[in-house]
């Protein structure tokens, strides 16, 4: 009698270690979850778009996204993406001109001087040469307002931009 309430005893020990593994399992999962939150969802990219101002809370990111082929061969968005000829663009935002350490920028634009915001964006983009003369970005400019709007917007989505 004794020696079977043992057995169960244990047997559910084992039981309970068994559910204590598949437990341990399940948060091991949970725990790489952070690294995919690196990669914001749809429903996140959304809410960074709507905390815009106007005119980027209503900008066409399809667009935005279109016209950064133009960039994509010189500069990376990603997190931690490589310097192509262009420094990476994440976290652009909020950031000082010409501040990466790990990149060579031109005498032009690290001593710009002011932080990256949209507005600056705007004026950079329409005429990287006339805005910063000296600049080594050739880029000859995006003329259109309305692709300097869905681009900003897009890259604001893109670049971990978080409204202040
Ligand atoms: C032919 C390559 C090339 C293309 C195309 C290009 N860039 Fe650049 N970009 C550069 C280079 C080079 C620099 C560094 C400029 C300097 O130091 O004078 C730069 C700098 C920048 C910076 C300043 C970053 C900082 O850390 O201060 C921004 C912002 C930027 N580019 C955005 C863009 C966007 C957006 C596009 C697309 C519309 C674009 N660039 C297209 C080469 C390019």
């Amino acid at each position: 009698m004794r020696s079977a309430l043992m057995l169960s005893v244990l047997g559910s020990c084992a039981l309970l270690a068994g559910c204590g593994q598949g437990g341990g399992e399940k948060s091991a999962g949970s725990a790489s979850a952070p690294a995919a939150e690196h990669e914001p969802t749809a429903a996140e990219k959304q809410a960074v778009l709507d905390s815009l101002p106007a005119p980027y809370n209503t900008a066409d990111i399809d667009n935005g996204k279109m016209k950064f082929a133009m960039c994509r061969s010189c500069h990376t968005i990603v997190e931690g993406g490589a310097n192509l000829t262009g420094p990476n663009l994440h976290g652009v935002f909020g950031r000082k001109a010409g501040a990466l350490e790990n990149y060579k920028y031109s005498e032009a634009v690290k001593n710009a001087g002011f932080v990256w915001d949209a507005e600056h964006l705007d004026k950079w983009l329409a005429e990287p040469r006339t805005f910063l003369p000296g600049t080594k970005m050739s880029f000859a400019g995006l003329k259109a307002e309305k692709d300097r709007i869905d681009l900003i917007a897009f890259l604001k989505v893109e670049t971990g931009y978080k409204a202040p």
